[in-house]
């Protein structure tokens, strides 16, 4: 477990591309903290650590917002950012076809309020942890296997 803090919203974005650069295909992120912790900032981040250009609208309506991801040497070709606020359970999120997106070999999925679907998140998910301290200040903490 390692854990840093950031001191703004520039921090942790800048945090999360530098994850970004160095994910594998397949893995799964879960991004723990509560409302306005950080995790859609953080998922920005990534995306464009990951070379997404356009804009990077929060999937709270859509659920899921699929990019296409260019990145040979890391053979990645797609990221999923999903946000299960408003998915109760794991059973209501397969039967909207979370399974397809989870499945992805390809694709680096990124999941805010993962704890609705615990029961169904792969063993080697990889556990991001955003804890508001003050203002601007937070505290990230994550397992890095
Ligand atoms: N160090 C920080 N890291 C991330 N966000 C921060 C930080 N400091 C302040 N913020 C603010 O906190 C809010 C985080 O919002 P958001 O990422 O949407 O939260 P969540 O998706 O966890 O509900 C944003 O308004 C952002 O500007
Ligand atoms: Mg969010």
């Amino acid at each position: 477990m390692k854990t840093i803090i950031s001191n703004s919203e520039d921090e942790t974005a800048k945090f999360a591309a530098d994850i970004a650069k160095f994910a594998k295909p397949g893995t799964l992120f879960a991004l723990h903290g509560s409302l306005g912790a950080g995790k859609s900032v953080f998922s920005r981040g990534f995306a464009r650590g990951l070379g997404v250009t356009g804009s990077i609208p929060s999937p709270t309506f859509t659920i899921v917002q699929e990019y296409k991801i260019d990145r040979r040497k890391q053979k990645i070709k797609r990221l999923y950012h999903m946000d299960l606020y408003r998915i109760p359970d794991s059973n209501n999120a397969l039967a909207f076809g979370i399974d397809e997106y989870l499945d992805d070999c390809d694709a680096i999925k990124l999941i805010e309020w993962p704890e609705r679907i615990e029961e169904i998140l792969p063993s080697d998910t990889v556990h991001i942890t955003i804890s508001h301290l003050e203002e601007e200040k937070r505290e990230i903490k994550y397992n890095d296997n």
